[in-house]
């Protein structure tokens, strides 16, 4: 790339990586150059792709790591009305290691989610709307952060990635799309419609 940033292969839906639990990193790893510099190279590889965020399975590296960035430029398209309905807030760079995931609130929000592993295609996933996650930042300390939300989404599906879970092992098989059509058929109607269309012919199938 010309700016100098390093950019790593996003490995895809199939590669066994993907498929595996993450092993933790102890906080003397944390410290090593091998780390800083994963950890540099998957924010230039985030930010390029672009995505809001990407765990280390994806890179290949089967670490319990993932970095998130939400950014406003990224929310430009969407109407301040479903930046609200989304509580899709701008989330500064950061690095979640070791990850321990605690679901606050169990009330799923369903919207349409997508994933650097599987490009090209979308899903309505289920999700809780609020979690608190206690983890190590980039220089091995403690944390504890509680989101709501879209952020809430973006931490249940890069904790997912480091357990060998993808958003298709939770999704509303039905919704599956790629984005063309999604864009075409979908986008325009709330998840609500989408949901009870999807479900109103999978019955009238089931009898
Ligand atoms: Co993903």
């Amino acid at each position: 790339m010309q700016d100098g940033s390093l950019r790593l292969k996003i490995v895809q839906t199939g590669e066994p990586v993907l498929r595996r639990m993450a092993r933790p990193i102890t906080r003397q790893e944390i410290s090593t150059g091998e780390i800083q510099r994963l950890i540099h190279m998957m924010r230039d590889t985030m930010r390029d792709a672009p995505g809001v965020g990407l765990a280390a399975p994806q890179v290949g590296v089967p670490l319990q790591l993932a970095v998130i960035e939400d950014r406003e430029e990224y929310t430009r398209e969407l109407s301040p009305e479903a930046r609200a309905e989304r509580g899709r807030e701008p989330v500064p760079f950061h690095v979640i290691i070791n990850p321990e995931l605690t679901l606050d609130d169990r009330a799923p929000v369903e919207f349409y989610e997508g994933c650097l592993s599987v490009p090209g295609f979308s899903a309505i996933v289920p999700r809780a709307c609020s979690v608190t996650v206690h983890c190590l930042d980039e220089s091995g300390k403690e944390k504890v952060i509680r989101a709501e939300g879209w952020y809430a989404r973006i931490l249940q599906h890069e904790i997912d990635h480091l357990h060998g879970t993808l958003y298709i092992d939770r999704m509303i098989t039905r919704s599956f799309t790629t984005l063309d059509n999604l864009n075409r058929h979908w986008k325009a109607l709330p998840i609500r419609e989408v949901v009870a269309a999807l479900e109103a012919v999978a019955s009238v199938e089931d009898r």
